[in-house]
């Protein structure tokens, strides 16, 4: 009888090992953490009771900072040693003491104190629980209150993801949220042990003509902007080069009808990454299992160049050069006593006014764009309109895209002054500005692409002609003269009608010029013009030698040509050629104005072209 008793007992408790074995198999996080609050249950700090997420990473509960004798309801990463929270409920109104209890009451949640005082709520309007609610952390860290029966996150009752404290975890919006009119924004911990409010906060402005991040320090109710991300360019801020290309996180800026919102989310679920903003700064940190710490992967300000208004309106800061402030080219140090001594703030003023019909653009590359706040955007328009109509409106300074991708969509265009613009080495955006034609020169980097193109083009072309024209010259010369040698009477007159001297010091252009179609022109003349060939005033350089840009006395602009001197022609075969390039000459080429020999230098002069006319002749 004993012995039937026994088996019936060891059966009965094998039954039950195997209904847990099977629980622990399948029901892994169900076995092993709790992660939902009914509207029956509650946590209390005494009961020492928190939830986690199913996946184990987040864990909610009630926290004491070290060395205080305040409680806060907060969330927290479970894995990571150093203790991290992420989210705090009521960080402005701490429990002072360790009574304290979490609830769901009707459709809120509620935090109460010793005498069921409450401390913090979800505030919602009360409305009738038609389902039963439940409270429930998610695996990405949101802490939602929602109907049972609705898994479903357009359904959920509140979340916490709303309502961020400082930090941003991947998936969570950060941005305004056009349907309730809440913008969602980080605001530090008032010190390192303190959740309270502090005064930094990093919040997306759409005040302005294009949305940027902004980090605010508001320090006795005045708002003080530290650092402006520059606008979401289609692939990232252009104040923020993120680095790209990288495959751990996918950053996300929407903007439609109901949001205008930046998150991301991490390809791999193992690393964590958040968003921070601190005292004074905005910092992403990351944390690679099995790391004991974060490790900062990008910081706010970073630089330099980074705090606002460092360099005044139409310069930039760059950190390759010094100064760092630079003036846009076609401006001029506004002060030029505080620039040399390194004070940038004043910025640059125009070296030519703006016509408004006679202006065209100058190209500046891996730029952050200026503030925003006088800019408009377009997105239905390209490029090419964006610059039309900038064209038209004088008030334009300034465009740009307003999404890189896929060559360039949309136009963003500025009727203000440029203030707070940055080179970057890496990414960042074009940025065109608008000059007066007149301080458009060309063969510069930064211009316009096509005029840059259609200019080098051009000069090729004309240096390729003229190359020929002198190697055919030479070749013709070489077969003569080998007919004079064998001829040996009366060869230089045969062959020239000019004789030129060899040793003079320069030509004046006075004695022979009759004979000449073209005028020579003194070298001291080519000297001034070009400023003692300044580097300044270099306009290009190729195999043949560099190109000067000019002006005479009387005013005109001139392309100054200055051949290499590895030319070994001679000087009469020089001038012969030159004079065959002048009865080439052509309307839709670049016209030669003159040449100059001296002492070995040969230069050709010809007329000064702006682009614009440049252009014209092309595209009439
Ligand atoms: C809660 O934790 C504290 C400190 O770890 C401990 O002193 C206390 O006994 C715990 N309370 C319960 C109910 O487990
Ligand atoms: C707070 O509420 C609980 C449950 O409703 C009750 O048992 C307790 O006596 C209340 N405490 C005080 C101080 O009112
Ligand atoms: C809820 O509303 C009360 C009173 O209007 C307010 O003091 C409190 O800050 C609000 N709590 C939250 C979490 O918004
Ligand atoms: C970005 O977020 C929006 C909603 O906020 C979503 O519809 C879209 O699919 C997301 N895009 C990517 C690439 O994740
Ligand atoms: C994700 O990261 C973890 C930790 O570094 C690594 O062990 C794992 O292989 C990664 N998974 C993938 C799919 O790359
Ligand atoms: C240009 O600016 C001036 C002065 O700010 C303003 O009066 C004028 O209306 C503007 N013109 C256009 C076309 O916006």
């Amino acid at each position: 009888m004993k012995g039937v008793q026994n088996i019936y007992h060891y059966s009965y408790t094998l039954s039950i090992l195997l209904v847990f074995l099977v629980l622990i198999l399948f029901y892994p996080a169900l076995s092993i953490y709790v992660n939902t609050m009914s509207s029956s249950e509650s946590l209390t700090i005494s009961s020492n009771r928190t939830l986690v997420s199913s996946d184990g990473v987040f864990e909610l509960g009630f926290f004491k900072p070290s060395g205080l004798s305040r409680w806060y309801l907060g969330i927290w990463y479970k894995k990571v040693s150093e203790k991290t929270y992420a989210w705090v409920a009521n960080r402005d109104n701490p429990l002072s003491n360790s009574i304290g209890t979490l609830k769901i009451s009707g459709n809120n949640l509620v935090l109460l104190g010793q005498s069921n005082n409450t401390v913090w709520s979800t505030n919602r309007t009360r409305g009738n629980a038609r389902s039963s609610v439940i409270a429930e952390l998610l695996p990405n860290g949101n802490f939602v209150m929602r109907y049972s029966n609705n898994k479903d996150s357009s359904g959920f009752l509140w979340q916490s993801f709303d309502f961020p404290t400082d930090t941003l975890l991947p998936e969570m919006k950060l941005g305004y949220n056009l349907k309730t009119g809440r913008n969602r924004f980080l605001t530090s911990w008032r010190s390192y042990d303190d959740p309270s409010t502090g005064i930094f906060a990093y919040k997306l402005d759409i005040r302005r003509g294009l949305p940027e991040f902004i980090l605010i320090n508001q320090f006795l109710n005045q708002r003080v902007e530290m650092q402006r991300s520059g606008p979401w360019n289609g692939m990232e801020f252009s104040g923020i080069p993120e680095v790209q290309g990288l495959n751990y996180m996918v950053y996300n800026y929407t903007e439609n009808s109901e949001e205008i919102a930046y998150s991301f989310h991490m390809t791999n679920q193992s690393i964590y990454s958040r968003l921070t903003v601190s005292d004074y700064t905005v910092d992403r940190f990351t944390w690679i299992p099995p790391s004991s710490a974060w490790n900062l992967f990008w910081s706010l300000p970073t630089d330099v160049c980074d705090p606002l208004y460092l360099c005044g309106s139409y310069s930039y800061c760059d950190l390759n050069t010094s100064p760092n402030c630079n003036c846009i080219r076609g401006f001029v140090p506004k002060n030029r006593q505080q620039w040399d001594l390194r004070e940038g703030s004043e910025g640059c003023v125009r070296t030519t006014q703006l016509s408004c019909t006679g202006d065209g653009f100058l190209r500046l590359n891996n730029m952050k764009l200026p503030d925003t706040k006088t800019a408009t955007v377009d997105r239905r328009i390209d490029v090419k309109k964006c610059e039309e109509r900038c064209l038209s409106d004088c008030n334009c300074t300034s465009f740009a895209t307003a999404d890189v991708r896929n060559g360039g969509l949309g136009c963003v265009f500025w009727t203000g002054d440029l203030v707070e613009m940055r080179k970057q080495a890496v990414g960042g955006q074009d940025l065109y500005v608008r000059l007066n034609a007149a301080d458009l020169d060309f063969s510069s980097g930064e211009k316009r692409d096509r005029t840059g193109k259609i200019i080098s083009w051009s000069i090729g072309v004309s240096i390729m002609l003229i190359l020929s024209v002198i190697v055919f010259c030479f070749w013709r010369r070489r077969q003569k003269q080998a007919k004079a040698d064998a001829a040996p009477i009366g060869n230089q007159v045969l062959m020239n009608e000019v004789v030129l001297p060899r040793k003079r010091r320069f030509f004046s252009g006075e004695d022979e010029v009759e004979n000449l179609e073209l005028p020579l022109m003194e070298f001291e003349t080519v000297v001034t013009a070009t400023e003692h060939f300044s580097d300044f005033n270099k306009v290009g350089k190729g195999g043949f030698g560099v190109v000067y840009k000019g002006r005479l006395v009387d005013g005109q602009e001139i392309a100054v040509k200055r051949l290499s001197e590895m030319s070994t022609q001679g000087t009469d075969e020089f001038m012969n050629e030159v004079r065959l390039i002048a009865k080439l000459q052509h309307n839709n080429l670049v016209r030669l104005l003159g040449c100059c020999i001296y002492e070995g230098e040969k230069i050709l002069i010809y007329e000064y072209l702006e682009n614009l006319s440049l252009d014209s002749h092309l595209f009439g």
